[in-house]
């Protein structure tokens, strides 16, 4: 049967690299990929047709999709918003509402990139890392939350950390599903010597071990981890961690692979639906001049064939065919370095498909 994919490109460079995924989506439809598209609106572009970052219409249209693959959200024009209507939470509706509590964020370094990344090619050579973030609760979620006026006058901002014992459970055994596919290893991460919340995190996370046992299970601070993962990332195979942890430490784990623009995600619910987006943003000052590396777009194109449509092959023919456009010396801006040929986000995306 035909799958369905929503196509929501979003805002900023969103549409310029969703653009670039579509017409790789479309030529392995020519070579027999089973799948329809349909194109919904979020973010800022949503909210001005509509007045509303995630209208309706694109939720029905992403609930009803075996996969959505999403550009990216925000931008300039929406940042004086009430907190309620700006482009993020579009996207943060689309993850609750969908269910998406899984998010995989692979930081894979390209050995035809070990010159990109700012850190010493012998301490990212090699780089292999899945970060499991928890992405429908923690910080993100919790209520109540707000700003309100005390007493004498003075404004007071605060939201609330709370993960009941079932989403640490649930978050914590893909963690070990995909380290058993991989080097059998988890960190999980947690800031258990302050917040309780991430305490239970740590004992929770440590029950679920029990069971199983043939990963090599280890707890780090968050403060460590990010020191770590800039000292010597090569030491972590998965990592597991809250909403906003998982966050931070992903930026950070990006661009030990050279660019924030090479980096895909999977967000996944409980039925195996799921969401794919690259992890950098919507970039408003790259916006439009086709200069935006579409490359975690492309990527996330892979991931999506691979976790929600059952075409493994397809998937390693898009990795392949990015491998073979960095070994032809072709870059975007973003990961340009002398001796390579400097190419637009359309030559790019073209180039891919070339070399599929
Ligand atoms: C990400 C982004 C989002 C997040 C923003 C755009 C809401 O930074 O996907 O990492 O904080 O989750
Ligand atoms: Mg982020």
């Amino acid at each position: 049967m035909t799958k369905k994919i929503a196509v929501l490109p979003g805002d900023g460079i969103g549409k310029e690299i969703v653009a670039e995924a579509v017409k790789l989506i479309k030529a392995l439809q020519a070579d027999g990929l089973d799948v329809s598209m349909e194109e919904g609106l979020v973010g800022g572009s949503a909210y001005d047709v509509t007045g509303s970052p995630l209208p309706e219409a694109t939720l029905k249209l992403a609930r009803e999709a075996d996969a959505v693959l999403l550009g990216a959200v925000g931008g300039y024009k929406w940042e004086s918003l009430d907190i309620s209507l700006r482009p993020e939470k579009g996207l943060l509706g689309l993850r609750k509402e969908l269910g998406l509590f899984a998010n995989l964020r692979p930081a894979i370094l390209y050995p035809q990139l070990a010159d990109a990344s700012t850190l010493k090619p012998e301490v990212v050579s090699g780089l292999n890392i899945m970060i499991v973030r928890e992405l429908t609760g923690g910080i993100y979620f919790g209520q109540p939350r707000g700003v309100r006026t005390l007493e004498n006058g003075e404004r007071q901002g605060y939201n609330t950390l709370v993960y009941s014992e079932s989403e640490i459970k649930r978050i914590t055994e893909v963690a070990f599903d995909i380290a058993r596919k991989r080097g059998k290893k988890v960190c999980s991460v947690d800031k258990a010597n302050v917040l309780e919340c991430t305490e239970l995190w740590r004992n929770v996370v440590n029950e679920c071990h029990k069971g199983n046992s043939d990963i090599e299970l280890s707890h780090m601070y968050v403060d460590n981890a990010a020191m770590q993962l800039v000292r010597a990332p090569k030491q972590f195979d998965v990592m597991v961690t809250t909403n906003m942890f998982g966050d931070i430490l992903s930026d950070c784990a990006a661009m030990l692979t050279g660019s924030i623009g090479m980096l895909p995600s999977a967000s996944l619910n409980e039925k195996g639906q799921g969401m794919y987006e690259p992890i950098h943003g919507s970039a408003p000052d790259i916006a439009g001049k086709n200069i935006a590396n579409p490359l975690a777009t492309l990527l996330s194109v892979a991931m999506m064939l691979r976790y929600s449509l059952d075409e493994a092959a397809m998937a390693d023919r898009i990795e392949k065919a990015v491998e073979k456009v960095l070994d032809q010396g072709l870059r975007t801006a973003d990961i340009w370095s002398t001796g390579m040929k400097k190419v637009s986000t359309t030559e790019m995306g073209d180039a891919v498909v070339a070399a599929l």
